[in-house]
C-alpha cells in the first residue's frame, strides 16, 4: 500500500512537472522553419549604399570574397542605394556606369561561390512619402528583375532595408504584395528577402503579411542592446553618452536576447515561413571582451532556433576584418564561425 502510494504520488510529480509552464522551453527553444538555417553570413556595408560608392571608406575589392569564402561564411548581402542613381524622372533609369559597377561585384560574389543578396538600401525618400515614391520603388525593381532574370538561383533579391517612418505596416503590406507580384513576372521562383516595418524589428513580424509565396524569407535585424552595439555611433544622436556600455552576458542580458529570438523563431514556426537574421553586430567602439561575449551568444542562440545569420559588417565600424591589411580580427570570427 505504501509503494503504492509513492509510486502514485512519484507519477503525479513527473506528470505535473512536465506540463509547468515555461519548463519545456527553457529547455528546447522554438524552433524557426530550417530551410536557412544553415545560413552564415556577412554583410558588405557602408560601401555601395554610401550617398555616392566610396564615400564611406569602403570599395569593395575582389579578394574580399575569397577571404569571406575561406573563413567559412556562405552568403554576402551588398546594400546598394540605387535610389540615388536613377534618372529623375520616368522610366527612373538606373544610371548605366552604377548598374554595371554593382553587377560586376555581384559576379564576383557568385563566382566565388557565394549566395549574393542585393538588398535595396538607404531609400530614404521612400520612407517620408511611400506614395510619392511607389512608382520609382517599383521602376527600380522591374529592371533589376528583367536584368537579373537569368542569373543562378544564388543571387537572391531584398525588397528594401528597413522600412520606417511613414512607411508603416499597411503601406508596406501593399507595396510588398505588389512588389512581389512585378518580380514574380520575370523571377517565378527567386527568393526575396522581406523583413517587417519599424527598422525590420522582430515585433513588427507579426504586422508583416507576406504573399503565399514558397520563395520567399522573413528577415529581421537585431541590435539589442542599442545602447551597448551602437554606442558613439555618428548617426544615432546621444549615443556618446552610451560609450563604455559593456556587455557581460548576466542572466537578465541573456534572457532579452533569448526573448527576442524565440519570438523570430515562433513566427516562423507558425506562419511557416523561414526566417533569417539579416543584420546584427556591435560597434568596434565597444570594448573588445563584450564584443566577443554578445557575438557568440546572439549567434549560438539563433543557430539553436534554425535563424540563418548575417554578421553586420565586413570593415567599417561594426567590423571584424581590415580592409586595408586584408586581415580579420580572429577573435571575434571565432565567435561566429565554428569550425
Ligand atoms: C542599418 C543602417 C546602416 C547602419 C546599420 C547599423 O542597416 O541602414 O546604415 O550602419 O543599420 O546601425
Amino acid at each position: 500500500m505504501v509503494a503504492l502510494i509513492i509510486m502514485l504520488s512519484t507519477s503525479f510529480l513527473v506528470s505535473s512537472c512536465s506540463i509547468l509552464p515555461g519548463s519545456n522551453s527553457a529547455m528546447k527553444p522554438p524552433l524557426a522553419l530550417d530551410r536557412h538555417a544553415k545560413l552564415r553570413g556577412i554583410n558588405l556595408g557602408n560601401a555601395l549604399e554610401a550617398p555616392a560608392p566610396g564615400n564611406w571608406g569602403v570599395t569593395i575589392k575582389p579578394t574580399y570574397f575569397k577571404a569571406i569564402r575561406d573563413a567559412g561564411f556562405n552568403h554576402v548581402r551588398i546594400p546598394v542605394r540605387f535610389s540615388a542613381h536613377t534618372s529623375q524622372t520616368t522610366p527612373y533609369s538606373i544610371e548605366p556606369n552604377f548598374f554595371n559597377m554593382v553587377d560586376n561585384i555581384i559576379n564576383q560574389g557568385l563566382e566565388t561561390g557565394l549566395t549574393v543578396i542585393l538588398d535595396l538600401h538607404h531609400y530614404d525618400e521612400i520612407m517620408v512619402d511611400p506614395a510619392g515614391q511607389r512608382e520609382k520603388f517599383q521602376a527600380i525593381w522591374k529592371q533589376l528583375a528583367n536584368h537579373y532574370q537569368d542569373a543562378p538561383p544564388t543571387l537572391y533579391f531584398e525588397l528594401l532595408n528597413e522600412p520606417t517612418q511613414q512607411l508603416d505596416s499597411d503601406t508596406w503590406n501593399i507595396l510588398v504584395k505588389d512588389t512581389v507580384q512585378l518580380i514574380r513576372e520575370s523571377n517565378p521562383e527567386r527568393k526575396i528577402l522581406i523583413g517587417g516595418t519599424n527598422f525590420n524589428s522582430v515585433e513588427s513580424l507579426n504586422r508583416l503579411q507576406l504573399p503565399s509565396d514558397k520563395n520567399l524569407i522573413a528577415t529581421f535585424h537585431f541590435y539589442m542592446p542599442f545602447e551597448f552595439t551602437h554606442q558613439g555611433a555618428d548617426w544615432v544622436r546621444g549615443s556618446c553618452s552610451w560609450i563604455g556600455t559593456t556587455w557581460e552576458g548576466t542572466p537578465e542580458e541573456k534572457q532579452a536576447i533569448v526573448d527576442q529570438l524565440d519570438l523570430a523563431a515562433s513566427w516562423s514556426a507558425k506562419s511557416r515561413i523561414p526566417i533569417i537574421m539579416g543584420e546584427f553586430g556591435s560597434i568596434a567602439t565597444a570594448d573588445q571582451t563584450s564584443r566577443q561575449k554578445w557575438t557568440e551568444f546572439v549567434t549560438r542562440e539563433a543557430e539553436k532556433r534554425n535563424i540563418g545569420w548575417l554578421y553586420w559588417e565586413l570593415c567599417s565600424e561594426f567590423k571584424v576584418y581590415d580592409c586595408q591589411l586584408d586581415t580579420w580580427d580572429v577573435s571575434l570570427l571565432k565567435t561566429l564561425i565554428v569550425k
